[in-house]
Formats: C-alpha cells, sequence, structure tokens
C-alpha cells in the first residue's frame, strides 16, 4: 500500500550571524585590487616583504637542525619557546628596555597578538582610540570585538596630540592603538617628543597604550627612536613580529605584556589555539642563534633602501602636480595625497588599465575618510621596475598632471 507522503518539515530560518561579525567592514576596493594578481600589473598596492630577500637556505638549515630535538613535534606551553622569548627579551634589553623572557607570550604572528589584546581588555561597547588612518586588519579585529573605534587626526604628518588629549578625555578608552614607527598605511613616525606626550597622556587620563612594531626594525636613515614603553612601563603592551625580517610565512610575533594581564593573556592564548607552532619557534630560536638573522637583515635593509629612493626619486613626476607625499626612514610604504578634486578610488581602473596599482587611501580610515589619499608600497619590485611602474602611474592621470 503505497504511503501517504510525509509533510514537509516547516524550514526555520537560521540564526544570523553576530552583530559584531557584521560590523568588520570589507574594503569596497578588494575586487579592484584581485586584478592586481595579472602577471603584467606593477602593483604597488600590497604590502608584501620582497621574495627574492628571504634567507631560504638559513632557514632550511635551521629547521633541519631542530627537527630531531626532543619536543619540536609535540604539545608545548602557551606562553611559547623558552629559547625564543629569551633572544627576543634580550634584543629589547639591549635596545635600552628591559625585558625579561617572562614579559613575552609568542604569538602566532602580530596580528594574533591583536586580537588576543582585544580579547582580554575589549567589552562590547568600549572605545578605542587609533591613529586615522590605521592599519585596516587592527580595525577589523578591534571591530570583531565589538568595540567603539575612535580615529585621532593627524595634523600634517604629525599626530594631533591635542586631539588624542580631548578624545581620551571624552571617551574614556580601553586603550589607543598605535604602530609609532614607520606605519601602515603611512609610513608616519611619532618622534621622541611625541612619543613622551603620548606616554604622558596616557598615564593621565589612564588608558594603555598598545604599540604594535612590525616595522621598528627597517631602518634605511635616521636614529632608532626609543619604544613608548621606556616612557611608560606600566601602561604599554608592544608586540613584535618577525613577518617583516625574516618570513611572514614563519607566523611568529609576540606580546610583551605588563605583569597585570600576562596570564589573562596566556588563557586567552591557550584557548585561541594552545600554542604557536613548536617547531616553528624552535626553527627561528636556532636561526636568530646562528646569527644569520642579522646578515638577512642588513641585506633587507639595504634593498628596501635602494627601493624607497627610487620610488621618491619618481614621485615628481609620476603623481598629479600638487601632490605631496612623505619621506620615511623606513619600513615599507609611502603615504601620498592627490590635489583638490581628484579622488584615489576612482583614479584606479585608470591605472589597472595602465597595468600598474596602488591601494586607495580609503579603506584605512574609520571614521570620514580622505579620498584624496593613497598608499604606494615600495619593497616588492628592483628599483628598475619601480621606475617602470611609476612611469605607467604618471601616464594614468590625464591632463592637468
Ligand atoms: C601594523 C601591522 N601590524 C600587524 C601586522 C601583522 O603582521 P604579522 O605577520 O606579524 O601577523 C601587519 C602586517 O602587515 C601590520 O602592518
Amino acid at each position: 500500500m503505497p504511503t501517504a507522503p510525509q509533510a514537509a518539515a516547516p524550514i526555520l530560518s537560521l540564526p544570523s550571524r553576530s552583530q559584531r561579525a557584521g560590523s568588520a567592514k570589507t574594503s569596497p576596493v578588494r575586487d579592484l585590487l584581485a586584478l592586481t594578481a595579472r602577471p603584467e600589473v606593477i602593483s604597488f598596492a600590497g604590502g608584501l616583504p620582497a621574495p627574492e630577500l628571504f634567507d631560504v637556505e638559513g632557514i632550511r638549515a635551521a629547521f633541519d637542525a631542530v627537527l630531531d630535538s626532543p619536543g619540536v613535534l609535540q604539545y608545548s606551553t602557551s606562553e611559547g619557546d623558552p629559547g625564543l622569548r629569551d633572544a627576543v627579551a634580550r634584543r629589547y634589553s639591549s635596545d635600552g628596555l628591559p625585558t625579561a623572557a617572562s614579559d613575552l607570550i609568542v604569538t602566532t604572528g602580530s596580528q594574533q597578538g591583536l586580537g588576543l589584546i582585544s580579547t582580554t581588555l575589549v567589552d562590547p561597547g568600549d572605545t578605542i582610540l587609533v591613529e586615522e588612518p590605521c592599519y585596516l586588519a587592527a580595525l577589523q579585529t578591534f571591530a570583531l570585538a565589538g568595540a567603539r573605534v575612535v580615529g585621532v587626526p593627524y595634523v600634517g604628518d604629525d599626530l594631533d596630540l591635542d586631539a588624542l588629549d580631548r578624545l581620551a578625555a571624552h571617551h574614556g578608552p580601553k586603550f589607543f592603538y598605535t604602530v609609532p614607527t614607520f606605519q601602515n598605511p603611512t609610513g608616519r613616525t611619532h618622534d621622541v617628543e611625541a612619543r613622551r606626550t603620548i606616554a604622558a597622556i596616557a598615564q593621565r587620563r589612564g588608558f594603555r597604550i598598545v604599540e604594535d612594531e612590525p616595522y621598528r626594525q627597517l631602518r634605511y636613515s635616521g636614529d632608532a627612536l626609543p619604544s613608548l614603553a621606556a616612557f611608560a612601563p606600566g601602561h604599554v603592551i608592544s608586540l613584535g613580529s618577525f613577518s617583516k625580517v625574516i618570513a611572514p610565512g614563519l607566523r611568529i610575533g609576540w606580546i610583551r605584556t605588563t605583569a597585570d594581564i600576562r596570564s589573562s593573556i596566556t588563557i586567552a592564548k591557550q584557548a585561541a589555539d594552545l600554542h604557536t607552532s613548536t617547531i616553528d619557534q624552535a626553527a627561528a630560536a636556532h636561526y636568530l642563534a646562528s646569527g644569520r638573522g642579522e646578515l638577512t637583515l642588513s641585506r633587507i635593509r639595504e634593498a628596501y633602501a635602494a627601493r624607497r629612493d627610487a620610488m621618491l626619486e619618481m614621485l615628481p613626476s609620476a603623481l598629479p602636480d600638487g601632490s605631496s607625499w612623505n619621506r620615511p626612514d623606513g619600513g615599507m610604504f609611502v603615504w601620498v595625497r592627490l590635489p583638490e578634486g581628484r579622488d584615489a578610488a576612482s583614479a584606479l581602473p585608470a591605472a589597472l588599465a595602465h597595468d600598474v596599482a596602488f591601494v586607495p587611501g580609503t579603506s584605512f580610515f574609520s571614521g570620514i575618510p580622505d579620498e584624496r589619499t593613497l598608499r604606494l608600497s615600495f619593497t616588492t619590485y628592483s628599483p628598475a621596475r619601480i621606475r617602470e611602474g611609476l612611469s605607467r602611474l604618471g601616464a594614468t592621470w590625464g591632463t592637468g598632471r
């Protein structure tokens, strides 16, 4: 006997994604930038280290050397490899910032550090102050933590310190996030006086500072500057990374934390991924101890300095008249402001038609964007290729250059 058809189960709509997940913005220029993957495009858009400068031989030797060591293929502690933490601590101390290995927690890239700090310090609705413009993936991390992000503007190339003080007084932020040296996206650096003042404001207004320093060692001219932690040791959490000085694929960074939140950050790390790859940490420690890290870094610095100089020499002929840009002492980026009436995002399709690309600055703003801005990265190509790319860029502006 045929059975009666079963009544279809009512279709229930699935619970929606969290409000936090919806609040992390994606960039409207993403699709356009996907076009930069065409091999004929000279892309100044990415923020990638130059792959030909990776010390493949040295990294291979480090992995070979540690592979047989006890424990490197085993689970390990959440704080990280003791030898690696010790090596990083000694580097801070010899740079004038006394640091013990126990002050450090190894992270899976400094990007994870941003997430762990947000988990540890931010409740939904809390305010965080950031530089305006700011590193995009930090903005995404803070949005995912449910933070209210408020931008502190620049006056020219200097952070508006009065605005920092005013906004801190008004919002009572949990922390101020800064990339004090060769910032992403602008390449700007806070000078010693600005650092001293930022630290003093944090102490007076009672907020923390999260200083993110992936570019600190990529200095090609000028003198090294003290860490913000040197001015307000109890207020500053510092992040570091090997991504720009060894290789980003290693995914090794660290948090130099203050004692009061060390155990909370360690628990957040444990909950996130138990620990950063044991073998990668052991190889990084071995690599540093071998002395090859310093050699590689000087090669990287030398190459990037020549690339920066090639870009700075060409920019006057590659940009419309009335454009302005900075001359960073290091890092990977130059920040450009086009003249009145120009809009960087609208100019990108024409640039792509000429097989050259940049990132419009709008993606990096937490508040109202400056549509005249764009970011150029100078690390990826040889000086000759940079000159070729910039001469293509110069051809895209049409009349009125
Ligand atoms: C300012 C800043 N912070 C953090 C990161 C993430 O670096 P990591 O590879 O160490 O996660 C980047 C990467 O470009 C960056 O520019």
